[in-house]
C-alpha cells in the first residue's frame, strides 16, 4: 500500500521538493519501522525543502523532516516492539538519512526516545528540534551556574521556535526573560510566554562596543553573527551565552575582550548528534519544565504539503513559535 512522502529531488538542475506516493519496499534498511503521525517544521527543514539551500540534504532523492513522532509498527530491535510511542530529533535525517515528512519511515532504534508520558505525539513535535535545543540551551546556562537570581537572562531571535520554547522555559524557573524580537506585534504573544521585557532587534544587530555596560547574566541566541557579537560584549562579568544558531549568518565578527577581561563564556549547543543520555536528559526536563499551555499557544498544525508552502516562510523570520506537520492530512 502506498502512502505520502515530502521527497526532495534534482530536477533540471535544481533541488525541488514535492509529495509522492512512496511504499515500505522504498525505505532504508534499518531496524525500527514508524507509523508516523507528526513532524515539524524548523529553521532547517526549511533550507532543505526551498531548494536544498546550504546541501542539507547531501543526497538526492531525500525524504524531508528532521524531526518524527509515532508508533512502532514493526522492530528488529530488542529495545523496541510494536505499539511503542517514540520520536526522534536530528541524527541526520533529512540530512544523511530518510526523514520525518512521511506517514511510514524505517529508523534505526539506536535513535529513537520514547515519548514522555508528558507529551502526545502532537506535543512533542510542536516541542521538536527547536524545543528540544531549546532546553539544551537552558541546561548550558544552567550548568555553567546561571541562576534565577533577579538578573536579566536575553533570548534572541524570540518569536521564532528555539527563541519561543526558551522564553517559556526560562520563565517557568523563574529567570527574568528579556526578548528580542524584530517584529513588535508580537510582544504581546512573548509577554505570554513570560518574557518581562521586549527590546528591538535591530540594537543587537548593530556593532556595539566591545566591553559595553554589563547587563546580561546570561543569554540563548538563536541568531549569530552580529547579534552574537554584540550581546557578548553586553554581558556581565561571569556570564554565559548558549549559542545554538544563525538566523542572521555563521558568522561571529567579535573580540576575545568579553573573555579575557569579563570571563564570559560562550557554550556551543548541538542537537543533531547530542548523545542519548543528553537527549534523554532535555526531554526529562522538558516534560516537567514546559508549559503545556504555553506550548499550544505558540503552535499552528499543517497538512503534509503545506511543510512546502511554508519553507520560504521561516528562512524569511515570518514563522511565529512552532509548527506542527500532520504528515496524515
Ligand atoms: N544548534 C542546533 O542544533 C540547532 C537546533 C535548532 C535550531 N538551530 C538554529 O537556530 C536558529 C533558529 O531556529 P528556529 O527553528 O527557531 O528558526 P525560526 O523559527 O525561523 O526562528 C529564528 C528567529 O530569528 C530571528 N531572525 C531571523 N532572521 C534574522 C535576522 N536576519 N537577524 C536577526 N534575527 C533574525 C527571528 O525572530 P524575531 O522575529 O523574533 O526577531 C526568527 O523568528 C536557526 O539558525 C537554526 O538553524 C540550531
Amino acid at each position: 500500500m502506498s502512502f505520502n512522502a515530502i521527497v526532495i529531488e534534482e530536477v533540471e538542475g535544481k533541488a525541488r521538493a514535492s509529495v509522492k506516493q512512496l511504499e515500505v519496499k522504498d525505505l532504508p534498511d534499518n531496524d525500527v519501522l514508524v507509523d508516523i503521525a507528526y513532524s515539524t517544521i524548523n529553521f532547517k527543514d526549511g533550507l532543505a525543502l526551498a531548494g536544498n539551500k546550504s546541501k542539507i540534504a547531501r543526497k538526492l532523492p531525500m525524504v524531508g523532516g528532521i524531526d518524527l513522532a509515532g508508533t512502532v509498527a514493526e522492530s528488529k530491535s530488542p529495545a523496541f516492539k510494536p505499539g511503542d510511542k517514540v520520536l526522534v530529533n536530528g541524527y541526520g535525517l533529512s540530512e544523511a538519512h530518510w526523514g520525518g515528512y512521511t506517514q511510514k519511515q524505517r529508523v534505526k532504534s539506536e535513535w529513537l526516545v520514547r515519548l514522555p508520558a508528558a507529551f502526545s505525539a502532537r506535543q512533542a513535535m510542536a516541542v521538536g528540534t527547536a524545543g528540544y535545543t531549546a532546553m539544551l540551551c537552558v541546561l548550558a546556562l544552567e550548568d555553567y551556574g546561571i541562576k534565577p537570581d533577579g538578573r536579566e537572562i536575553l533570548v534572541t531571535g524570540a518569536a521564532g521556535g528555539v527563541g519561543s520554547v526558551a522564553i517559556a522555559l526560562l520563565a517557568k524557573l523563574g529567570y527574568k526573560v528579556v526578548a528580542s524580537t524584530g517584529r513588535p506585534e508580537t510582544h504581546d504573544y512573548l509577554k505570554g510566554l513570560g518574557a518581562a521585557e521586549c527590546i528591538d532587534r535591530a540594537t543587537l544587530s548593530e556593532k556595539g562596543a566591545p566591553l559595553a555596560k554589563e547587563r546580561w547574566a546570561g543569554a540563548v541566541d538563536s541568531v549569530g553573527s552580529q547579534t552574537l557579537a554584540t550581546v557578548l560584549g553586553q554581558v556581565a562579568y561571569g556570564g554565559a551565552v548558549a549559542a545554538c544558531g544563525l538566523a542572521a549568518g555563521a558568522d561571529l565578527p567579535a573580540t576575545v575582550l568579553p573573555f579575557i577581561l569579563r570571563g564570559v563564556a560562550l557554550l556551543g549547543v548541538d542537537s543533531v548528534n547530542a548523545p542519548m543520555q543528553k537527549r534523554q536528559r532535555a526531554w526529562d526536563r522538558l516534560a516537567k519544565d514546559l508549559d503545556a499551555k504555553k506550548l499550544d499557544a505558540m503552535t499552528e498544525i499543517v497538512p503534509l504539503a503545506k511543510a512546502i508552502e511554508l519553507a520560504p516562510k521561516i528562512l524569511a523570520g515570518q514563522v511565529k513559535g512552532r509548527i506542527v506537520v500532520d504528515v496524515n492530512a
